[in-house]
This record gives C-alpha cells, structure tokens and sequence, in this order.
C-alpha cells in the first residue's frame, strides 16, 4: 500500500495543467456502448477509475484500449454481454452509468446494487425510476439490478429531482437511454453538471437530438441509431479548484492551464470573496494569494452552477487557516465529513453539527499521521499536510489515485515535497 510522505510548510510558485474531467469521462466512456464501431476519446485522465470502467465496458464485450497518444478507443461493435461483473462494478460506483446504455442498446442489463460509501448513503432509486418511466421492467435479484425492455425504451416527459435535488449519473444515465427510445423524452429537473453538459454534446455529436443542454429541462428526439465519433472531454473543473485552493493555502501563485472559469463561478466567487486573487487567461487562469491568511467564509454546497460538494473537503482545509470563524453547510451529501477527525489531528479546529462544520480559523496547522477516506477528503489532506509544520504522513493514497492524475508529481513541479513510498 502507498503513503505519501509530506512536508511543510511550502509555498507554491509555477504552473500545473489540468487533466481531462473524470466525471466527464465515465458517463462518456459508456455511452459509447450506445453505437457500434470504434469511438475515440481524448484527454481521458489517467486514474484508478477510469482503470476500471476500462475493464468494465470491456468485459461488456467492447474492445478498449489506451493508444499511446493517451487516446481512448471503445469499439462498440460486439457489446453481447449486458451483465456487469459485480468483481468489477463493486470497485467504482459510477459503474452505475453503464444501467441506461445497455438497456438502450441491448434491451438488457444486469448491473449489482450499489452499497454505502464513505461519503454516506448514495441510492439509485431516481435512475430506476427513469427507467420504468421509460417502459423498462425493473427487479432486483441475487443483489442485482436487472433491467429489460425487449421491445425497446418509449420516451416520456420525466421529473427526475429527488430530496437533495437533481442527480448527476442519474440525469446521465436517463439521457443516454432516451437518444435510442422511441420518440420524446423530457427529462425535468435535470442535472445542469458541466459533466452532463459535455455528455450531451458527445451523444449530440453521435448523433443524438438532445436540446436544453446546460438547463433542467433536457428534451431528447429518440433516433433509430447512432455512430462512433471521436471528442475531448473537458478539463477537469475539480482537479482545478483543488489546486486552486493548493495555492491559496500554501500562500503561493498558480497558473492554470486546460481549466474554464465559467464552469467555477461559484467557486471563484467563494476564493474572490476570501481574498484570493483569480485572473482569467486563455483556456485558464492564474490564482494568488498575497501570504496573509485568507478571510473566513460562508459555504454551502449545492447542485451546480452552486458550490461542488466535490470540493467541500478541500476549501474546509482552506478556512482552517482562516483568520476568524468559517461555516461550511454540506446539501448534496449530509455524512461527507469523513476528513473533519483527520484534520482535527492536524490542530484544525472543527465542530460538526449535523451536516454543518463550524470552522475556528488556527494560526497553523501541524503534521500528523492520517487516513484517507475517500477521493476529496484525500486531496484536503494534501493541502493541509502542504501548509502544516513537519512532515505528514498520509495512509491510503489509493483513494487519491482514483481521481487525481500524477498529483505528487504536479505539485512538486511547482515546489511541494510529496514523497509516495510503500509500506
Ligand atoms: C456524481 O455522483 C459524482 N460522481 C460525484 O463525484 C459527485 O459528488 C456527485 O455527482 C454530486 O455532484 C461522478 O460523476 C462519477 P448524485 P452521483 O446522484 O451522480 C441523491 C467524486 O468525488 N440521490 O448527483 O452518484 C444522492 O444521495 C464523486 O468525484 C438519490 O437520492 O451523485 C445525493 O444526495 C463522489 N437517489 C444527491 O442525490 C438517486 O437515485 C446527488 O447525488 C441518486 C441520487
């Protein structure tokens, strides 16, 4: 197992280009599935996750390859396999997204039911409930989702919000069933997620109808098949503003290149407002802070164009240095503090209260040996163990890897000291 080695405080200085969006890349990974022939897919990050969704679309009965420009390449054209491997499915939730295609496409699909997860409970009951909508007959067996429509999927208008508002791989899910379905769908309450935006224009340029896109009200003209096409993923908005509040908290300069402001207002709004200086580039931008402590803040966690609950963890590790008292108000998923004890090992000073932390800014932050619960608290971590005094050491990076491609390797480029060993 990897650790990574830590020390600080440091000061970052340099620049750091961005990797291809993961939570773009998996829902456009499978989406493939929906047409026969070879789709190409560039600017598909590096990770653990995506390792997996690999090996999933493949034991599908896909031929999937990494080229050595890095490019993706699903050939859809024998996809005769519709049950996921729950050996496989079990390692990554997002496996989920691959439920709409196959029953799109082979009128079936067996996928195993997810479970809990460290950041609390993530059910499925909108993605099912889309499907019946659209004809399918769904049970559950042996722990399986099995989903069969044998004559075909049949659009329908369809609200898809739930108690926490919309759902991401939901919406993705329902949207890339309904370009096969026969006739219209509407999906309401849609995700607005740029991740879904940039699903929509990969089925668009496959061929699908799909209007609304950004909006949540999605409306898609079934349409009788669709074809391979090659396309780039977006820049990866979370990885940014990881590093967005890596220079913040380390009282350094970033440039940032492959990242689009206009997919982070609420998170620029948020840096803006604490005092981090945010500039605009071409295709990027720069952030600096001048090495003061940043200002507190109020955060609340949203759907998109709202603040990401993805990078809760990561700006809590901001306003733990903070000079005066910060909130942050976690609305997408109420457990997802699995970094608040860590942290608090670190001398934070944060109180949970319910599914809001409360956040007395310190005046530094000290090493510790810690645990890495699941992606982002793993990348909040980082940032603390980057600004704290001494080396820290970080247990269970494979969390980290899941969704941050060469990290140690980017941030040392600009002056961090992250050393991964194993143990
Ligand atoms: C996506 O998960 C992301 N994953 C998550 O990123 C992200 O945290 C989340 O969206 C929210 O932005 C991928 O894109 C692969 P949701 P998803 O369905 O789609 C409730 C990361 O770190 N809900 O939008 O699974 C749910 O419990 C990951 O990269 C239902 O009630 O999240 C939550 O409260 C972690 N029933 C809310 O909706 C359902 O059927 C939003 O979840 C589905 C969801």
């Amino acid at each position: 197992m990897d650790i990574f080695k830590i020390e600080g405080p440091v000061k970052l200085n340099g620049k750091i280009a961005v990797s291809g969006s993961k939570n773009a890349a998996l829902p456009i990974m499978a989406a493939a599935l929906l047409a026969k022939g070879t789709s190409v897919i560039k600017g598909v990050p590096d990770l653990a996750d995506i390792a997996v969704m690999r090996r999933l679309t493949k034991s599908l009965g896909a031929n999937v390859r990494r080229k050595n420009n890095g490019d993706i390449s699903i050939d859809a054209t024998n996809v005769d396999n519709p049950v996921g491997d729950y050996n496989i499915v079990r390692k990554m939730r997002a496996s989920i997204c691959i439920l709409g295609p196959l029953v799109a496409r082979c009128g079936k699909a067996v996928v195993s039911m997810p479970g809990g997860c460290a950041i609390g409970d993530r059910p499925v009951d909108i993605h099912l409930r889309g499907l019946r909508e659209l004809g399918a007959e769904i049970h559950l067996e042996n722990g399986n989702i099995v989903a069969t429509a044998k004559d075909g999927l049949i659009g329908k208008s369809i609200f898809l919000g739930g108690p926490f508002g919309s759902t991401v791989l939901g919406t993705a899910n329902i949207l890339m069933a309904a370009t096969l379905a026969k006739g219209k769908t509407i999906i309401e309450s849609a995700a607005c997620e740029p991740e879904i935006t940039d699903l929509a224009n990969f089925l668009n340029k496959m061929g699908a109808k799909i209007t609304g896109i950004g909006s949540p009200r999605l409306t898609i003209e079934g349409v009788e098949e669709l074809n391979p096409v090659e396309y780039k993923v977006i820049g990866d908005r979370i990885e940014a503003g990881t590093f967005m509040a890596a220079a913040a908290i380390t009282g350094g300069k970033l440039e940032l290149t492959n990242c689009c402001l206009d997919d982070m207002v609420a998170v620029v709004d948020r840096l803006q407002n604490i005092g981090v200086k945010v500039e605009g580039t071409e295709g990027g931008c720069i952030v600096s802070c001048n090495g003061t402590a940043v200002k507190p803040a109020d955060i609340t966690t949203q759907p998109y164009p709202g603040f990401p609950t993805d990078l809760q963890a990561q700006f809590m590790a901001l306003l733990a240095l903070a000079d005066g008292n910060s909130v942050i108000t976690e609305k997408i998923f109420p457990d997802r503090f699995m970094h608040v004890a860590e942290m608090n090992r670190m001398a934070a000073g944060l109180r949970k209260e319910g599914a809001t932390v409360i956040i007395a800014g310190v005046d530094k932050l000290v090493a510790a040996p810690v645990m890495a619960s699941d992606l982002r608290a793993s990348a909040a971590l980082v940032l603390a163990a980057m600004a704290a005094e001494g080396t820290t050491i970080i247990n269970r990076v494979y969390h980290i890897d899941r969704g941050y491609e060469r990290i140690e390797e980017k941030l040392n480029a600009v002056g961090a000291k992250i050393y991964r060993e194993q143990v």
